[in-house]
């Protein structure tokens, strides 16, 4: 049986396709960070995690909040770079649709979606909010459904971890210092690969 691994990041970035490749730590809302949490998201050495599926919602103006999702199986003719991931976030909000979910390309899925609307379509999941302040993830039983809840370069709102909290989320920590949301994913997929 496959476990597939959830990811979802909170993301700044701006929901216009109007994006300036040559400045996506600036004007395109800290859109690097997301690139670069896609990129630990899924890329190895030498292929695609295909058991990884990724969520954001993008909150920047002028259209929040655009719900973006990336599976591996299905995904095709990313390069794992920076520049080249925002290209097909680009393609996504180029062709999104206001009134349904479209495969904008292969592999990436874009629609209009709230972040609770987010939550109850996933209730079926185990869901983790990576926080300093949680249990450490060696003492957790990592369930068979796992859904990861992060910030991008700042933290979920207080709003948002009380609704995980309402879908009985469980806290978890990698350690007392404070890494980058991407550094985050590559450990606990680092993290589940040992325990495979
Ligand atoms: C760069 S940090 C957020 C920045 C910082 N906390 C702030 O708002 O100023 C990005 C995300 O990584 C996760 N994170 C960072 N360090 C962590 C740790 N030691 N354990 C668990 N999650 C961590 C949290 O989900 C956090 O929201």
């Amino acid at each position: 049986m496959t476990i597939y691994r959830h990811f979802y990041v909170k993301s700044h970035a701006i929901t216009t396709p109007k994006i300036n490749l040559k400045d996506l730590p600036g004007s395109a809302g800290r859109m690097d960070v997301l690139a670069r949490c896609i990129n630990s998201a899924f890329w190895l050495s030498y292929g695609i995690r295909k058991n990884v599926i990724f969520h954001t919602i993008l909150h920047g103006e002028p259209n929040p909040p655009v719900y973006i999702r990336i599976e591996g199986e299905r995904l095709r003719k990313m390069a794992p770079d920076e520049r080249n991931i925002a290209i097909f976030i680009k393609k996504a909000l180029e062709r999104m649709r206001e009134d349904k979910e479209i495969e904008s390309t292969p592999g990436v899925f874009v629609c209009k979606k709230s972040f609770k609307e987010l939550l109850e379509e996933n209730k079926d999941k185990d869901f983790y909010l990576l926080t300093e302040g949680g249990k450490n993830i060696k003492e957790v039983n990592i369930g068979n459904k796992p859904f990861f809840f992060l910030g991008d370069y700042k933290d979920l709102e207080e709003k948002e971890k009380e609704l995980l909290y309402k879908y009985k989320a469980t806290p978890i920590s990698l350690g007392k210092k404070s890494y980058l949301s991407s550094h985050c994913i590559t450990i606990i997929n680092w993290f589940l690969d040992e325990m495979e």
